[in-house]
């Protein structure tokens, strides 16, 4: 099994397991009828689900009502009712043992009968922190709130209490109510216990006696959309008021260490005058100075929040002072326009300044003098300018600064001030967020990259970028840092050819870059080198986001075309004929990188001449040297008809010519093209002529397919180029006619040759001329008439049966029978058979090779067909015919027989007119042999081999005394 089924198989088996091993909500046996249950937790859906999602909900429906049930062990029950169904029903599902959650939530549930700690316990649930109730129908009453048992919480929600039901809950620690309707002095009735009361939207004042009552209570949160009092008392820590107005006294009780207001309505704030505060946090603040010694007296403040001030325009120099441990100070969303320069110097161990969104043009100098532990120094949104930069300079335990939304601009160049390309935040080396959206930069500055070995964040998005080089993209922090630059008009990201180089080595260091940019990348020539980059090597960065801003498809830099990535060259084009554009891309020598395309699609050209010639001459003029680019000659749907005359470029990758003119290819033409092994030539929708006159180019062409769009090509008549089987004229057997009506000329031309040619001289001179070149391949068989046999069957002994059944059996038969030679009936047993091959080749007028893969493992089957391939070439006539079993394309066939097949006829096995073809192929039978001598009636005293020979004087026998007749040659046929 492979891996990942085995990891499928365990996650599926553990899912099970899981489902088996958790408790689930079951109806009642007894209810079968009135509690059904929709989706338990089925195997399908732990499959189909991803395991986080919804997988504890259950559906039912209880008596016709709808219910369902949220449940993760540990977690939380959560029981949805619909439709009134009332929590007594006893047809409700349970847990069949006892389950114990964290929360539970009863939502939608109308009051039960009983109380809700005895409705969890007939659910067999135990709610072991907090319960919230939602009920907004029917009326809480004491009973319902008396059996809560482990609840250290409780929450109503929307419900309508009755006297005395605060009193029910005993030992309860914290208390919510929201939009809870109180009956008169409820308040007075909590249970001692609680530490913690919420009051949120209740409407009811909490005066003094409620909170006196509470010694326990530690925090107070009362939010509502009227303003009810409350009124602190000693021994509370925490309070939160969120209401239309707050008012809080001056005077704060002792133990009171966290304040949160929202809506601080004191318009003249007064400081405090008791106050042990560690956090006051005041939103909403409607005052419009903080006055001196504000907190002079909150000797323990640490954090500060003031925030929402529309008003707050000043602070008093010594407002901050006496708060000598203040950490965190958060003077947000006001109205200042300026800082006292003192604010700072009681706060030496202020760690965070957070002044955005105000209105400050600059900072005081020497503002953060006394602070030498601050870490974030937050002043984003403000109307900061470059002078901002000195005073953030000096405070080295910076490590995070937001200058973002102020026109503070680059700040490595310019002025003068700086070392070039470095930053006034150089030295800062424990920065590690550095965020300077909407500043107007638009360069990223050495020392980011280099100095800032915590770096981490780097917000620069809309901002002015409008160009990348590789340095800038090059981070050595020790961790990886986000490079945002969305937002900014980026066209160009620019890698240079040693760029480029330095990526693709596998020993160069990766930058910790992971930069984000907006599709906006003009993908042209420029980008080429960065996306090769990026496609080759994209680790080179820990990531990279960008686009083409064009609507390339597709836009990712990562994946778009690198041949698209070209520049306009109209300079080059300027002459050629409208409807071309020339692009080229540059890097100097001749390479893919360095590319000249030339698209003419539809540009109405009939010659080629008409486009390079122009194109030449352009050249010439810009100084371009057209050789050293590798050429993409885009020229479909033009009506090229010839490209003989075209002096094609000296590099082309590329050449589409489809949909053209082209109908006769010259093979020499073609050959030419395809030389260079790489290019690829597209010659689909041209009427491609396909007849015997084309068989050389069509052979090129099947031999050379992966260089073309072989398998879209067509002949003129419309069929598919790749079925037509490429035959020769003269002696294509396909083209029967065409050879017939050629032989019909040759014979009449012969005729009247032979009546003007009278002297015997001449006319035999020419003859040989005619048949050593073939051209009379009909009178060629009366020149061997003189042979014994016909035609030598050359065959590996595994198609023996072949060969006989068929060959043999059709050949030796009919009307006019062949004189076959056939080694296992015709030759001398134990013979030499290298002699006896060679006698049989010479003794027969053909000799037909079976061409199988057994012939092929067959030494003998080869020599054969060596012996009569040679005989053919000494007499240069026709000798050998093949005969094919298999496709030549499935045998493994050296070159000799590669290159005899590629140039002369064969005739395959299986083809409908095969025996009319290999007829043709054989000279005229002349009749069986008369008197044939079989093997046993050769003369006893023939030492050789003899059977195929042309008599028992054998040429090949050198111990015979009767030297045998030469084979006859072509010269000897009489006219
Ligand atoms: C639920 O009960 C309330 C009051 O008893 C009634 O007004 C409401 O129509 C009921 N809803 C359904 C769906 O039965
Ligand atoms: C480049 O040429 C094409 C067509 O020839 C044109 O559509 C495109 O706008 C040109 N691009 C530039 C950048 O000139
Ligand atoms: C040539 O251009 C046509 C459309 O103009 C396009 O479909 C074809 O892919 C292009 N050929 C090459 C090789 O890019």
């Amino acid at each position: 099994m492979a891996r990942w089924q085995l990891a499928l198989a365990l996650a599926l088996a553990l899912a099970w397991s899981a489902r088996a091993a958790l408790p689930e909500p079951r109806c009642p046996p007894a209810a079968a009828q009135r509690c059904v249950c929709h989706s338990n937790r089925s195997n399908d859906e732990i499959v189909s689900r991803p395991f986080y999602s919804r997988l504890g909900e259950f559906s039912y429906s209880v008596d016709g009502s709808r219910l369902l049930i949220d449940y993760i062990d540990n977690k939380h029950f959560k029981l949805d009712c619909f439709q009134n169904l009332t929590l007594d029903n006893l047809a409700m599902p349970r847990f069949e043992s006892e389950v114990r959650v964290a929360k539970a939530v009863l939502k939608d549930c109308p009051t039960p009968r009983g109380s809700f700690g005895a409705v969890l316990k007939r659910f067999n649930v135990l709610v072991k922190d907090r319960l919230t109730l939602m009920i907004p129908a029917g009326t809480v009453t004491p009973t319902h709130l008396s059996e809560l048992g482990n609840v250290n919480t409780l929450e109503i929600k929307q419900a309508e209490l009755a006297p005395g039901t605060l009193a029910a809950p005993i030992g309860l620690r914290s208390l919510i109510l929201d939009r809870v309707r109180l009956p008169p002095g409820e308040l007075l009735q909590l249970p001692t216990s609680l530490q913690r009361l919420e009051l949120l939207s209740v409407g009811a004042d909490v005066p003094r006696e409620v909170l006196e009552r509470l010694p326990k209570l530690d925090k107070i949160t009362v939010r509502d959309s009227s303003n009810v009092s409350v009124t602190p008392t000693g021994a509370m820590k925490e309070m939160a008021l969120d209401m239309t107005a707050v008012r809080i006294p001056s005077t704060l009780p002792p133990l009171l260490h966290t304040v949160t207001i929202l809506n601080w309505d004191d318009q003249w704030p007064m400081p405090w005058t008791s106050c042990a505060l560690h956090t006051l946090v005041l939103h909403g603040v409607t005052a419009e100075e903080l006055p001196a010694g504000w907190i002079s007296n909150c000797k323990n403040m640490s954090i500060l929040k003031v925030q929402d001030g529309k008003q707050l325009r000043t602070l008093h120099a010594t407002s901050l002072s006496g708060a000598q441990d203040l950490q965190e100070l958060y003077l947000t969303r006001c109205a200042l326009t300026a800082l006292p320069a003192g604010l700072l110097d009681d706060a030496p161990n202020l760690r965070v300044l957070d002044l955005s969104n105000n209105y400050l043009k600059e900072l005081p100098s020497g503002l953060l003098v006394p602070t030498s532990h601050l870490e974030k120094l937050l002043l984003s949104k403000n109307k900061l300018t470059q002078d901002v930069f000195t005073l953030v300079q000096a405070v080295h335990s910076l490590s995070e600064l937001d200058l973002s939304q102020n026109d503070v601009r680059d700040s490595c160049e310019g002025e003068n001030r700086y070392q070039p390309g470095l930053s006034p935040w150089h030295s800062l080396r424990f920065m590690t967020t550095l965020n300077l959206k909407k500043t107007n930069a638009s360069q990223i500055c050495r020392d980011w990259r280099e100095s800032m070995p915590l770096l981490r964040t780097l917000n620069l998005s809309q901002n002015k970028f409008t160009n990348l080089k590789f340095a800038d993209l090059q981070f050595r922090s020790t961790e990886t840092v986000l490079v945002d630059l969305s937002g900014n008009d980026i066209r160009k990201l620019e890698y240079k050819q040693r760029d480029y180089n330095n990526v693709i080595d596998p020993d160069a260091n990766a930058s910790k870059a992971d930069v984000k940019l907006d599709n906006s990348l003009a993908c042209d020539c420029k980008t080429y080198w960065a996306a090769r980059a990026l496609q080759e090597r994209p680790m080179h960065l820990k990531k990279l986001a960008a686009g083409c801003a064009r609507s390339q498809a597709p836009r990712d830099i990562h994946t778009v075309a690198l041949d698209t990535l070209v520049c306009n060259a109209t300079d080059l084009c300027k002459d050629a004929p409208p409807g071309c554009a020339c692009a080229v891309r540059d890097s100097g020598v001749p390479s893919p990188a360095h590319l000249l395309r030339v698209d003419c699609g539809g540009a109405g050209l009939e010659r080629l001449a008409d486009l390079l010639g122009p194109l030449a001459a352009a050249a010439k003029r810009e100084r371009v040297a057209l050789d050293n680019y590798v050429w993409q000659l885009n020229l479909t749907n033009n009506r090229i008809t010839d490209l003989s005359a075209a002096a094609f470029p000296k590099h082309l990758s590329d050449l589409d010519l489809t949909n053209n003119s082209l109908t006769l290819l010259r093979e020499d033409d073609l050959r030419t093209l395809l030389a260079d092994s790489t290019r690829r030539v597209r010659l689909a929708r041209n009427p491609l002529v396909c007849n015997c006159s084309a068989a050389a180019t069509l052979t090129l062409m099947q031999a050379r397919q992966a260089a073309l769009d072989y398998d879209a090509l067509t002949c003129a008549n419309g069929s598919r180029l790749a079925t037509v089987r490429p035959l020769r004229c003269s002696r294509g057997l396909d083209a029967a006619l065409v050879a017939a009506v050629a032989a019909l000329v040759t014979l009449l031309a012969a005729a009247a040759l032979a009546g003007l040619l009278w002297h015997p001289a001449l006319r035999l001179r020419l003859k040989v001329v005619l048949h050593q070149r073939g051209w009379l391949p009909a009178l060629a068989d009366q020149d061997d008439d003189d042979r014994r046999f016909d035609v030598f069957l050359s065959f590996s002994h595994g198609d023996e049966r072949f060969v006989r059944d068929e060959l043999v059996a059709r050949l030796e038969s009919g009307p006019a029978p062949y004189r076959l030679c056939v080694h296992y009936r015709d030759w001398v047993p134990g013979g030499w058979i290298p002699a006896q091959i060679a006698a049989s080749v010479r003794a027969s007028r053909r000799t037909v090779a079976v061409v199988s893969a057994h012939f092929l493992r067959s030494a003998w089957a080869r020599a054969e067909f060596q012996e009569a391939y040679a005989l053919a070439l000494r007499d240069a006539r026709p000798r050998l015919v093949v005969v094919l079993l298999d496709d030549p394309s499935a045998l493994p066939l050296d070159d000799k027989l590669r290159s005899y097949l590629s140039t002369n006829t064969y005739v395959r096995w299986g083809d409908p007119w095969f025996w009319h073809k290999l007829r043709l192929a054989l000279p005229r039978s002349r009749g069986p042999l008369a008197g044939n001598v079989p093997l046993e009636s050769t003369p006893p005293d023939a030492v050789t081999p003899e059977a195929c020979s042309e008599s028992a004087a054998s040429p090949l026998n050198s111990a015979s005394s009767t030297p045998g007749r030469p084979a006859a040659r072509a010269q000897a046929v009489p006219v």
